[in-house]
């Protein structure tokens, strides 16, 4: 039978890309209601949706969580650029785009707003209720984003090359959330003002993203904060202090920390440099920039 006959529909397959990204500044802190800055990198995730019967489990909980949220059975291929439970927003990206190709799969017809909404949605139910908007809203939207508490804003996309560093060790964001949340119950007098210091750093850097040298002092506060709040881990600051020595203007770890990536503020002529300083490392480096897109439609199949 020829397929030329047959209505487009019947084979077609929706395949979403959407981007990943660094925090800027603010993690942790933006948990609770405080700044956070993020930017969305290159790498991307591309997920492919069709449709199924019955509901195959599917390998990511974040997965399982999309079909139960938008009420529907199908199966999903992935292929990311991203590597996994790095600080580089796999999970919220991986989140994002199947959302969109399950809508657009089964013509469900959710706009992009109630989509960004149910990505935060989902990222909570599978983090044990604490996420912030962050990621799935960078990654929906690409760009710059400014998150506190419920509001979100597009900032302008600033002109800046980035070194990621992934220390090939793994982290837990909700272990690490959870880490946090502990050491606020046990110690507040010492977890709350890291966190306001935090918050003061992000304000402060809204005013810096045209001045590099400015920026990377701050970025490097931002790290050294976070390392107080107990959320380091030895190659993270080993690449963070490589990366600064090889004339980084700064470098910070990205996300909930604990193992995953950093990432470090490079001149351009700096940028390689600094890439092999951190690949001497036993570590792996990424050249990137920002991604002025979100999630996007990438073709049917
Ligand atoms: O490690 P990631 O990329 O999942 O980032 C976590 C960032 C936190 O601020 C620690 C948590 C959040 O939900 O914003």
């Amino acid at each position: 039978m020829s397929l030329g006959t047959q209505p487009l529909r019947w084979y077609r397959l929706a395949t979403w890309s959407a981007p990943g990204k660094v925090f800027l500044f603010g993690e942790h802190a933006v948990v609770y209601g405080k700044p956070g800055i993020a930017m969305a990198i290159k790498p991307r995730v591309m997920v492919t949706v069709r449709k199924a019967k019955r509901q195959k489990k599917p390998n990511s909980t974040y997965i399982a969580e999309c079909f139960r949220q938008m009420g529907v059975s199908g199966s999903v291929y992935v292929r990311s650029q991203l590597p996994s439970s790095s600080g580089l927003g796999s999970s919220a990206a991986v989140t994002v785009a199947t959302l969109f190709a399950i809508n657009d799969e089964f013509e469900i017809g959710k706009s992009a707003d109630e989509l960004a909404l149910i990505a935060h949605t989902v990222e909570k139910n599978v983090q044990n209720g604490r996420a912030s908007a962050t990621d799935t809203y960078v990654s929906t939207v690409g760009g710059m984003v400014l998150i506190t508490g419920n509001t979100k804003r597009r900032l302008p996309p600033p002109q800046i090359q980035l070194v990621i560093g992934n220390s090939l060790t793994h982290h837990s964001t909700s272990g690490m959330v959870a880490r946090v949340a502990d050491l606020k119950k046990t110690r507040p007098q010492i977890a709350d003002p890291i966190i306001e210091a935090i918050a003061a750093v992000t304000k402060c850097s809204m005013h810096h993203f045209n001045n590099p040298r400015e920026l990377g002092n701050l970025m490097n506060m931002n790290h050294a904060l976070l390392e107080a709040l107990g959320v380091g881990h030895p190659q993270l600051s080993r690449l963070v202090l490589a990366a600064r020595a090889a004339g980084a203007l700064g470098a910070k770890m990205t996300g909930a920390g604990g193992g995953g990536c950093m990432f470090a503020l490079c001149s351009k002529s700096a940028k390689t440099r600094v890439a092999g300083a951190i690949e001497a490392c036993e570590a792996r480096a990424i050249i990137t920039g920002i991604d002025t897109q979100g999630v996007r439609k990438e073709k049917d199949e």
